[in-house]
């Protein structure tokens, strides 16, 4: 067996800043609302005719985490590509980006898993490296949001919550010998499935179906969230996954340098901290900045506290995700 590690990585968010006053303007909603209940006090929402699209944004963190890398894209084996809002319906983006950077033709892998999709992605990356069948995988994360939200105040629940961007990494196979990524740790339980969903358009309900009923009261179209629901499940199944992947390589939360939860909510987070009574050096947040990315939402986070210094060789950093399904997952690595 071989080990994996994450040799590069990058991020790219529209240049687009949306505040909450900007929200406050289409819906009634107001800062002190938002920025009390998730932290957000902006985020990046892609502009019709930016050029920007989620598989555009993947392209964009992707070359970036390459060049960090030091590899081209000929070099890459694989691409796991993790998003809920894709380009198409089908196919999925990771055949957009192979075509799109010119890779040669790899496997491209679509996973579906929301706000824990980079968990997963990372750990399904991990295991092909692990088995020596691939040496350098891919693994995005990247989310467009603005475009599917209801922006009326019918939808603010959950379209204040949400942003645009992507982020990127490079797993390659770890030849040091030292650390890289320890473990992962992946959950589901559907029966929370309707919790947080967009329901159509899908097999269940295609787009003439919708269309011809269509009330005001029906939107399957829009996400829904029960939004307390979610967070009495996210604050345990943080916690728990956190644990588990480190009592897995025999370490306790005092040996965490750097704790880059999944950015759903500051709440969220801030609630883990302090359970598990950890500084605020020691865990990282930016949803201030870009909201809830989803998918995106924890390489981008981890690439900014890899660019700010936070992240340094021999740091015990950890990964930890929950949304919708729900899924939940977590990575423990030695950098
Ligand atoms: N602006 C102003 N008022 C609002 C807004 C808004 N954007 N959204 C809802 N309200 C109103 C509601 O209509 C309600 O009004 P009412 O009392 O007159 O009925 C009131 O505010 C309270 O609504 P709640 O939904 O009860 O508000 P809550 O305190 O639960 O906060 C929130 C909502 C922020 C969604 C919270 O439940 C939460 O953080 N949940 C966790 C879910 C989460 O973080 N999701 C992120 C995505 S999932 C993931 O990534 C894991």
């Amino acid at each position: 067996m071989f080990t994996s590690k994450i040799s590069g990585l990058g991020y790219y968010v529209p240049e687009n800043v949306v505040t909450n006053d900007d929200l406050s303007k289409l819906m009634d909603t107001n800062d002190a609302w938002i920025q009390e209940r998730t932290g957000i006090v902006e985020r990046r929402h892609i502009k019709k005719g930016d050029g920007n699209s989620t598989s555009k944004m993947a392209v964009k963190a992707s070359k970036i985490a390459l060049e960090r890398a030091n590899l081209n894209a000929v070099d890459i084996d694989m691409i796991v590509f993790a998003t809920l809002s894709p380009d198409m319906y089908f196919p999925g983006g990771g055949v957009e980006v192979q075509e799109m950077m010119g890779m040669r033709t790899i496997p491209a892998l679509d996973v579906r898993n929301q706000c824990s999709g980079f968990v997963y992605a990372i750990s399904v990356a991990d295991q092909f490296v692990k088995t020596g069948m691939y040496k350098n995988i891919l693994v995005i994360g990247a989310e467009n949001h603005s475009g599917g939200l209801d922006f009326t105040t019918r939808g603010r629940g959950v379209s204040v919550i949400f942003g645009d961007g992507a982020g990127a990494a490079v797993v390659s196979r770890n030849d040091s010998g030292k650390g890289g990524i320890l473990s992962t740790h992946l959950h589901s339980e559907g029966k929370h499935k309707d919790e947080l969903a967009l329901q159509g358009p899908s097999t269940g309900y295609w787009v003439p179906e919708i269309i011809k009923d269509n009330p005001q009261e029906n939107i399957p179209y829009y996400p829904v969230m029960n939004g307390q629901f979610v967070f009495k499940h996210a604050i345990v199944r943080f916690s728990e996954v956190i644990q588990e992947g480190l009592k897995a390589n025999n370490l306790s939360v005092s040996d965490i340098d750097m704790l880059i939860p999944h950015q759903a909510n500051l709440r969220i987070s801030q609630f883990i901290q302090k359970k598990m009574k950890l500084p605020d050096s020691k865990v990282y947040n930016n949803i201030q900045k870009y909201g809830n990315t989803t998918a995106a939402s924890i390489p981008i986070a981890l690439t900014e506290a890899w660019e700010e210094g936070k992240i340094k060789e021999g740091d015990l950093v950890v990964l930890a995700a929950f949304g919708s399904g729900f899924t939940w997952g977590s990575v423990i690595i030695r950098w």
